[in-house]
């Protein structure tokens, strides 16, 4: 058994406790750590590092971690620590990642890596220089709606891929009305303090289209601040600085063309909270979180134009449902799997902070193409 130290930076939050540390490091090491061989196992070993004590203890106790600390320097001098961490605020992670590397630390961190590409690009150099692992969270990928899909496109189902049109969002409470508390975070809706559903969400299409349709050539973006108002965790008004709602068109090198609409002003009446219609010659699929549904070309129903009736096609019934193909595990625990076998064995890694920034340079590029009401380019890095 090879215990490999990680200081987890900034779990107190909803994304560190919940996907980080309990359904990722705690669930790797309910399951008897990751069994490489007969004679390896790689266990994560833990430690919580964050601003408050209390936090912290009460984060420990519930969830049977034994180490924490205040004192980050002490956990970055630690030898045994091998990973760090950071799931705190977009605009804290520089100073943290700058520590790390300076106490020569792999690095794994939340996305956006920050809200610039220059940033985002001095961050994975810095690391590049240094010799050290890195690694961004791209969790979609591991998704088992979307490695359903991947499975029938590489079997060639879709025949040419023509278009994708994505749907992510649901409705975030103001916390205007009692009894509907915001279930987002403030900052989400602060510029000032790295909010904004551009920067959030077109870090993700980025690496989605990137990886299931083909590299981003260009974008079109428009944003829209579509509440401006709303009640912070304390119960005070604050001001919307940044958008709620992002309607984007992507065209990739081959062709594609994507649209992506996301947004915290929607209410839902779709499949999942994210759903993503492909459209292919020989077949089409809708790509939920967990589900994906597919129709092919020989079932493809003919509808006629006609509203004096009633639809006389169950258009819905006319889908599919691609069953299992094997048990699916939670998606930032299978990316968590690959980076400690990334450092502990070498594996490949290809989810770099390098691959990060690119996600940051589309927001970048999309908050632009809003901004100058024009189609951008996007270079590579
Ligand atoms: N991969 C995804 O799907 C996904 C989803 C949501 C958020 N995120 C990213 O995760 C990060 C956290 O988002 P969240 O929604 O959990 O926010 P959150 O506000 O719930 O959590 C942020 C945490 O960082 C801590 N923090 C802030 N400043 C700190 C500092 N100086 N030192 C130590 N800790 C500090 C806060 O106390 C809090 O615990 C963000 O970068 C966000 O973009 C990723």
């Amino acid at each position: 058994m090879k215990h490999i130290g990680i200081i987890m930076n900034g779990v107190t939050g909803r994304m560190g406790t919940n996907q980080h540390l309990i359904r990722s490091i705690c669930a790797i090491r309910d399951q008897g750590g990751i069994k490489i061989s007969d004679d390896l196992t790689l266990m994560p070993d833990p430690i919580l590092t964050g601003r408050s004590h209390n936090k912290l203890a009460a984060l420990a106790k519930r969830t049977g971690v034994e180490k924490f600390t205040t004192d980050i320097d002490s956990a970055l001098a630690d030898p045994h620590n091998e990973i760090f961490f950071d799931a705190s605020g977009t605009l804290q992670r520089a100073g943290f990642v700058e520590r790390a590397v300076k106490a020569k630390k792999a690095v794994y961190c939340e996305k956006p890596t920050a809200v610039e590409t220059s940033e985002a690009l001095r961050l994975a150099k810095l690391c590049e220089d240094a010799g050290l692992k890195n690694g961004v969270v791209q969790d979609k990928l591991w998704l088992s709606g979307i490695r359903k899909f991947k499975l029938l496109r590489d079997q060639g189902f879709f025949g040419r891929i023509l278009s994708v049109r994505g749907e992510f969002g649901y409705w975030v409470f103001t916390g205007e009305h009692e009894g509907q508390p915001a279930q987002r975070p403030s900052w989400n809706y602060r510029k000032e303090d790295g909010g904004g559903i551009i920067v959030d969400m077109l870090c993700h299409w980025r690496y989605v289209i990137d990886n299931l349709f083909g590299p981003v050539k260009s974008v079109s973006c428009l944003g829209a601040t579509h509440i401006p108002k709303r009640i912070d965790e304390k119960g005070k008004p604050y001001a919307c600085t940044s958008d709620d709602a992002c309607y984007a068109t992507i065209e990739t090198q081959n062709g594609v063309i994507c649209q992506f609409n996301s947004s915290w002003t929607v209410r839902v009446r779709r499949d999942d909270l994210f759903t993503m219609q492909v459209d292919g010659t020989l077949g089409s699929a809708i790509v939920g979180l967990r589900k994906c549904w597919v129709q092919a070309a020989g079932t493809t129903p003919r509808p006629v134009w006609n509203p004096d009736i009633d639809q006389p096609i169950d258009f819905f019934g006319g889908w599919q449902e691609v069953p299992d193909a094997t048990t699916y595990d939670n998606a930032f625990k299978i990316q968590w799997e690959e980076f400690i076998k990334h450092v502990a064995l070498d594996t490949p890694f290809p989810w770099t902070l390098r691959e990060g920034a690119k996600g940051v340079q589309l927001a970048e590029l999309g908050l632009q193409s809003w901004t100058e009401r024009k189609w951008l380019d996007v270079p590579g890095l």
